[in-house]
C-alpha cells in the first residue's frame, strides 16, 4: 500500500472496538449462574436492612469475578433499598487509609474533610453517614491478596467488622476476592478477624474449552463485522487463552489480531496475525503485575534482572548486599518486596534445605521482557 492509500484507508474491522477493552462489561455473561445466585443469596439481608453476609470469592485470574460482583453492584443501584455498595481496587487502594478514604467518598460523594484526616476520623465519618441515613453498606475488596503485606487486609477487615462494637447499629459487610489460589486466607487472617468474619466461600472454577470458545465468539459477534475471523481461527484463540488460563489474553488476541489485518488492509485475520498478538497479549499478566507493582518493589526488580545476567543462582541474602547498597532499603521491606513479587508471580521464591533463612530466587519472566514492562 502506498503512504497515501494507508492514511486514506478509512476501513475499519471493527463493529465496535470498546467490546475488546479491558474494563468493558460485557451484556451478555454466562457460565457464572450458580456463582451469581449464591453472591444474591448472601448479599439478600442487606436489601432488607440487615447486615449482608460475608464472602470469600476465589478462582484464578479471568474467571469473572470482578464482572460479576460489578453486575451484581449494578443490579443493586437499580433496586430501591437500604444497602450502599463499594467496589474497591485493592491494586489501587492498597492501604487502610486509602480504601477508608475511597468508602467514604463513594457513600458520601465528597471526599473526607480537611487534609492529613487519619484513618479513625475518615472511618467515623463513614459510621456517622450509614447511621445517620439509616443504610447498610456491602463492601466488595478486590484483588485483596494486594494487602496481605503489612498486614493491611487484618486491619481493614478489623475495622469494618467490628465497627457495631465502636458504633452500635452500624451494618457493614464484606465480600473478599482473591485470585491467589496458594492464598490460605485462614492463615493469614488473624484470629481477632477470623472470630467475626466467617466467609461464605464462591468458588468461580475455569472456564472450558467450549464456553471460553462461546465467550470469545459472543465478543466477536458484536465487535467485529461478519467474517473478519473464522472459527476454525478462534480455535487457534481459545487454545492460547486456555494456555494462559486468563480470558483477558484471549480478548486482546482478537483485538491485536485485528489491527494487524487492518494495518495489511486486509477484510479476514489470517493465522499469522493471531500469532503475532499472542506474541504480545502472553505478556499481559506481566505487563498489568508491573503496573501494579509500588516504587520501590519496582526498584528491587530492576535490580534482580540486573543481577539475574550473572550466571549465579540469585539468593535472598546476596541480593540483599546490593539492595542495601544501591536502595538503602531495609530488610524486612526488601523481604516484602520479595514475597509480593512472589505472589504475583513474576518471581519464584524457594527454600534451600538446611541453609537458615535465605532463599533461592527465579525470575519466572525472561529478564528483557520484563524491563521492557518496567
Ligand atoms: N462469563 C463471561 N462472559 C463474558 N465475558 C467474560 C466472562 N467471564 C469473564 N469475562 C471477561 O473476561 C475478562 C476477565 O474477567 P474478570 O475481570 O471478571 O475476571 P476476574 O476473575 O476478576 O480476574 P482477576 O482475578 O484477574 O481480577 C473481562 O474482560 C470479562 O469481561
Ligand atoms: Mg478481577
Amino acid at each position: 500500500m502506498t503512504l497515501k492509500n494507508m492514511l486514506m484507508w478509512d476501513e475499519t474491522l471493527f463493529r465496535d472496538p470498546d467490546i475488546f477493552e479491558i474494563d468493558y462489561i460485557p451484556d451478555q455473561f454466562n457460565y457464572r449462574e450458580n456463582q451469581l445466585r449464591e453472591l444474591a443469596f448472601l448479599l439478600k439481608p442487606g436489601l432488607k436492612g440487615s447486615r449482608p453476609l460475608n464472602a470469600i470469592i476465589k478462582g484464578t485470574p479471568g474467571t469473572g469475578k470482578t464482572t460479576s460482583v460489578k453486575k451484581i453492584f449494578a443490579e443493586i443501584g437499580e433496586i430501591k433499598s437500604k444497602m450502599l455498595t463499594v467496589h474497591i481496587n485493592c491494586q489501587i487502594e492498597n492501604s487502610r487509609f486509602m480504601i477508608l478514604s475511597q468508602i467514604y467518598r463513594q457513600i458520601a460523594g465528597h471526599n473526607p474533610s480537611a487534609a492529613g484526616n487519619s484513618y479513625k476520623r475518615v472511618f467515623e465519618s463513614i459510621a456517622e453517614t450509614l447511621l445517620e441515613e439509616d443504610r447498610v453498606l456491602l463492601i466488595a475488596l478486590d484483588d485483596a491478596n494486594y494487602l496481605l503485606f503489612e498486614n493491611e487486609l487484618n486491619n481493614v477487615l478489623y475495622l469494618l467488622l467490628r465497627a457495631h462494637e465502636t458504633y452500635p447499629g452500624t451494618r457493614i459487610g464484606v465480600m473478599v476476592i482473591i485470585s491467589d489460589m496458594d492464598v490460605d486466607l485462614s492463615r493469614e487472617l488473624d484470629i481477632r478477624v477470623t472470630s467475626v468474619f466467617s466467609p461464605t466461600e464462591v468458588y468461580f472454577p475455569p472456564y472450558s474449552v467450549q464456553e471460553t470458545f462461546q465467550i470469545l465468539k459472543e465478543r466477536v459477534q458484536q465487535g467485529l463485522y461478519p467474517g473478519v475471523l473464522s472459527d476454525s481461527l478462534l480455535d487457534l484463540v481459545v487454545d492460547h487463552t486456555l494456555r494462559s488460563g486468563d480470558m483477558r489474553v484471549g480478548i486482546d488476541m482478537i483485538k491485536r489480531a485485528t489491527l494487524n489485518a487492518e494495518k495489511e488492509a486486509k477484510r479476514e485475520i489470517s493465522h499469522e496475525h493471531i500469532q503475532e498478538a499472542y506474541k504480545i497479549s502472553r505478556f499481559l499478566h506481566l505487563k498489568y503485575s508491573i503496573q501494579a507493582l509500588r516504587r520501590e518493589e519496582k526498584d528491587v526488580l530492576r535490580i534482580l534482572v540486573e543481577l539475574s545476567r550473572n550466571d549465579e543462582q540469585l539468593t535472598s541474602g546476596k541480593v540483599y548486599t546490593v539492595i542495601k547498597k544501591k536502595l538503602k532499603l531495609g530488610y524486612t521491606v526488601y523481604y516484602e518486596a520479595l514475597r509480593k513479587l512472589d505472589s504475583l508471580r513474576l518471581l519464584n521464591l524457594q527454600f534451600r534445605d538446611g541453609r537458615g533463612r535465605t532463599r533461592l530466587i527465579n525470575l519466572r519472566y525472561d529478564p528483557d521482557k520484563i524491563l521492557q514492562y518496567l
